[in-house]
């Protein structure tokens, strides 16, 4: 059975832990006072779910169950997991963590989202304080990965640690914040961006688009990957950080260093920025805006994945855990082809020509030879893995979106540093064949960054198969070539 988690607020922020929660296999029960809640957390259940099949082809767990309840008391009934999202009110917060502390399990972790507000003062009048923690995410919490947790003063170090041991199971990537602080390390860092962002609109010396622009074309490229103080190393140059900070010195005197003018919320500095605000999104929804902000995201993480950095790191670690997680594919005995990976033609991966695009193909039969990898034991952490070195394509039916797809795959040889692959892409439906890969892989060697010889352990398991697989009828479309050459029959 699912374990359920509680959520209290189900706003920007609380529905999107309702929509990461759920897509990641947890029942939720969701207590908020709007009764408008159900419709937005389903509409931002929605968009996190088309965020996620882009975002990845792991196997994510079934989804949980969301149910709305009518106070907070009843949300927080025998949950082991509480996270609050209400307004950023101290009193208000203070009065429903202390109220639904004491409806809770005496051990069930509470997790406040505050921007900044002192989780000290937060715990003041809950029943077990010492459960508390701040866990501090952003927006869109179903996929920026940063969760900041800070403590009180009565906070255990064990709730600190259940708390980020919940978080990473979602993918996400916990930032223990040591030092209770306003506002914690990023609202901080965030907040001297916006004082100044306000300034600059407030004096007419930038507008709302141009002050972005500054940040999207520049250093907000480099803040994804490397963040500041890492950026700013490489601009010392050879001569490193010490050189950076020496010749930067003089600079901490000047006086746009010591900038903290916080302009005054007028009612015509509200109305400048409205109106530059309007002109920037030239009329696309909030939904339109969403969009395009999750889909940049995606491609953003996936870029970071291919270096193994920042985010893309994080996304990385997450689909190898929910690969071991996932039950062990059905039918993958080795004494017919191999049945190890499934996948659904996605609506998004739809060309012009009404079924998947090419790449499409591809990815599926790749996603088949990890899944072979798996099935037959390489160490991925160990530093071992088998590299595709050629691949074979050959289209045979067409994939259309919402079709359930297997791939079969048969092991056609292999040597100790070689494997010779044959997948079939198959329609679920009438077990029509839509296309077919031959792969040579080449067993690599990550540590040391070359071709080596797999351990004889895994020549022993691939041995096996490749044994068992040459009894098969060899595929029809095994050794072909690409030519315009009449097919020579076997
Ligand atoms: N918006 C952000 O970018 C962001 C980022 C990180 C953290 N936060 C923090 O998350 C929290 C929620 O912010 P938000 O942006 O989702 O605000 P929001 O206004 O979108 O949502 C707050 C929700 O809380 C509900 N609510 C009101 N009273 C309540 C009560 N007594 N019990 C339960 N729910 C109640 C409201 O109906 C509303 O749906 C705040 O503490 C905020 O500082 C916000």
């Amino acid at each position: 059975m699912a374990e359920t988690v509680a959520l209290l607020g189900g706003g920007v922020i609380g529905g999107g832990w309702a929509a990461r929660f759920v897509l990641n296999g947890f029942d939720v029960r969701l207590y908020d006072p709007d009764p408008d809640a159900e419709r937005t957390v389903a509409a931002m259940v929605d968009n996190a779910r088309r965020a996620y099949r882009r975002l990845t082809l792991a196997p994510l767990p079934a989804e949980g169950a969301l149910t709305l309840v009518a106070t907070p008391e009843e949300a927080v009934q025998d949950v082991s997991f509480v996270q609050e999202s209400a307004p950023e009110r101290e009193e208000l917060k203070r009065g429903l963590l202390a109220a639904a502390s004491r409806a809770a399990v005496p051990d069930a972790i509470f997790a406040s989202s505050t921007s900044g507000l002192l989780p000290t003062r937060l715990q003041a009048a809950m029943t077990h304080p010492e459960r508390f923690t701040v866990a501090h995410p952003f927006n869109p919490v179903y996929l920026l990965p940063l969760v900041e947790l800070c403590g009180g003063e009565r906070t255990v170090p064990e709730t600190i640690e259940r708390a980020a041991d919940v978080y990473r199971g979602l993918g996400m990537r916990p930032l223990i914040v040591r030092t209770e602080v306003d506002a914690f390390v990023a609202d901080r860092l965030l907040e001297a961006l916006w004082r100044e962002a306000l300034w600059l609109v407030a004096e007419d010396v930038a507008t709302v688009a141009e002050v972005d622009d500054a940040i999207r074309f520049g250093a907000g490229l480099r803040w994804a990957s490397m963040g500041s103080f890492l950026s700013y190393r490489i601009a010392g140059g050879e001569a490193g950080m010490r050189h950076f900070m020496e010749q930067f010195g003089p600079a901490l005197e000047l006086p746009w260093t010591k900038l903290t003018a916080v302009p005054e919320l007028t009612d015509e500095l509200l109305d400048k920025i409205v109106a530059q605000s309007d002109a920037q999104a030239g009329g696309r929804s909030i939904g339109e805006l969403e969009r395009v902000r999750d889909d940049c995201l995606v491609s953003v993480i996936h870029g970071l994945r291919s270096h193994d950095q920042g985010a893309g790191a994080v996304l990385a670690a997450y689909e190898r855990a929910l690969f071991a997680a996932a039950p062990a594919a059905p039918a993958a005995e080795d004494d017919a082809p191999l049945r190890l990976h499934t996948a659904v033609v996605q609506p998004e991966w739809i060309d012009y020509n009404g079924h998947a695009h090419e790449s499409r193909y591809l990815q599926m039969f790749g996603d088949a030879t990890d899944a072979l990898l798996r099935h037959v034991g390489v160490d991925l952490d160990g530093g071992s893995s088998y590299f595709t070195v050629e691949t074979h394509l050959s289209h045979v039916g067409e994939a259309r979106a919402g079709e359930r797809l297997g791939v079969t795959t048969q092991l056609l040889g292999h040597d100790e540093k070689r494997l010779h692959v044959f997948h079939s892409l198959h329609r679920s439906d009438d077990g029509a064949l839509v296309a077919t890969a031959e792969q040579m892989l080449l067993h690599v060697d990550t540590r040391a960054g070359r071709a080596s010889a797999a351990a004889p352990e895994l020549l022993e398991r691939i041995a096996r198969i490749t044994g068992v697989h040459a009894a098969l009828p060899r595929p029809e479309r095994a050794g072909r070539a690409v030519s315009l050459a009449p097919r020579a029959r076997r």
